[in-house]
């Protein structure tokens, strides 16, 4: 492999590295000695979010690289360009989210918030995990969260138009990642493989994905729901964490904070609604994933 910059590290990936649960997170692995790939869109903000970091970490190994997990060419262009520099991917976080309260689309005229969160995900997981040792330390973790359990997968509406409430593209989204991590999950072990695929959603934490919501409904809740009932981002990322580092995990699990309605609390096992448990909704969601990413995720062959 050419211009490999790193073999005496593990390497870990941290899709929205640069604010919110993913700033957390990549602190947390860079404190477990990783050497961590900020993936992230927005590089000027993301090379502020790596000096901070640095200034307060000093000697960790740490760098940015440019990805739209909305655009399918640009995942491409971010897998090529990580094989290019790194010969192994231990930890692979797929965090970055977006949450819309208007309609919209991306390039492919898919449904926003499907395509970043899940599709670009399950595309850049399926371009990188070839990398990844055939070790249980080998992870790929994926952020769901409390939102799944108001969805279905539309498969006949997955664009969400003819849904009535607002926020059901994004719980769509996030039903989707959990169940790509569950059926990820099942082939790798149905493959023999001991890379592990695990979820997690960091219950509520007052951040970036909030940006698109009316300033004035955001204002109100920031002096009456938000301290009650939210945590800060630093304990939002612990349920991540856990997924990515600890040693008692076996592959299959989702994590979430523990305490009050699951939004705030101690990391361990979440609730999940029944339908996300679905194996044929799960298998047929990654079939279409694959149509519509234009790219096969055959786990066997790893
Ligand atoms: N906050 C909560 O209460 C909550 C609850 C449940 C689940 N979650 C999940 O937790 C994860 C982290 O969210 P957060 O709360 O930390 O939100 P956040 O502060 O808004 O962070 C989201 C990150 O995703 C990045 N991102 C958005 N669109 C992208 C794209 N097309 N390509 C690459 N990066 C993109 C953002 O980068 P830019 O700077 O470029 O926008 C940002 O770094 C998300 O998956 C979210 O769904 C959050």
């Amino acid at each position: 492999m050419e211009g490999n910059v790193n073999n005496d590290k593990k390497v870990a990936i941290v899709t929205g590295a640069n604010g919110g649960v993913g700033y957390e997170v990549t602190q947390g692995l860079l404190k477990n000695g990783f050497h961590v790939v900020m993936a992230c869109r927005n590089l000027e903000k993301t090379n502020q979010a790596k000096e901070q970091i640095l200034a307060e970490l000093p000697s960790s190994k740490l760098e940015v690289m440019a990805i739209d997990l909305s655009d399918f060419e640009s995942v491409k262009a971010f897998a090529g360009e990580f094989k290019s520099k790194f010969d192994r991917l231990d930890i692979l976080v797929n965090n970055a989210g977006v949450l819309f309260n208007t309609p919209k689309r991306n390039s492919a005229d898919i449904e926003m918030q499907f395509a970043t969160n899940h599709l670009g995900h399950f595309l850049l997981t399926s371009l990188l995990i070839k990398l990844m040792p055939d070790s249980e330390n080998s992870r790929v973790v994926s952020l769901s969260s409390l939102a799944h359990k108001k969805s279905e997968i539309y498969f006949d509406d997955l664009n969400c138009e003819l849904q009535t409430k607002w926020d059901a593209p994004y719980s769509q989204s996030k039903l989707a990642c959990l169940m790509f991590a569950d059926e990820l999950q099942r082939k790798l072990q149905h493959a023999g493989k001991k890379i592990i695929s695990i979820s997690a959603h960091p219950g509520g934490t007052d951040s970036g994905l909030f940006e698109h919501m009316s300033p004035i409904l955001m204002n109100i809740l920031r002096y009456t729901f938000v301290p009650i009932f939210l945590h800060s981002t630093e304990n939002a990322a612990k349920p991540i964490l856990k997924a990515a580092l600890d040693r008692n995990v076996n592959g299959g699990e989702y994590f979430g904070p523990t305490g009050l309605l699951e939004m705030k609390g101690t990391p361990g096992i979440a609730k999940r609604s029944k339908y996300s448990q679905r194996e044929d909704v799960a298998a047929k969601l990654w079939d279409i994933s694959e149509e519509l990413t234009g790219s096969a995720f055959e786990v066997g062959s790893l």
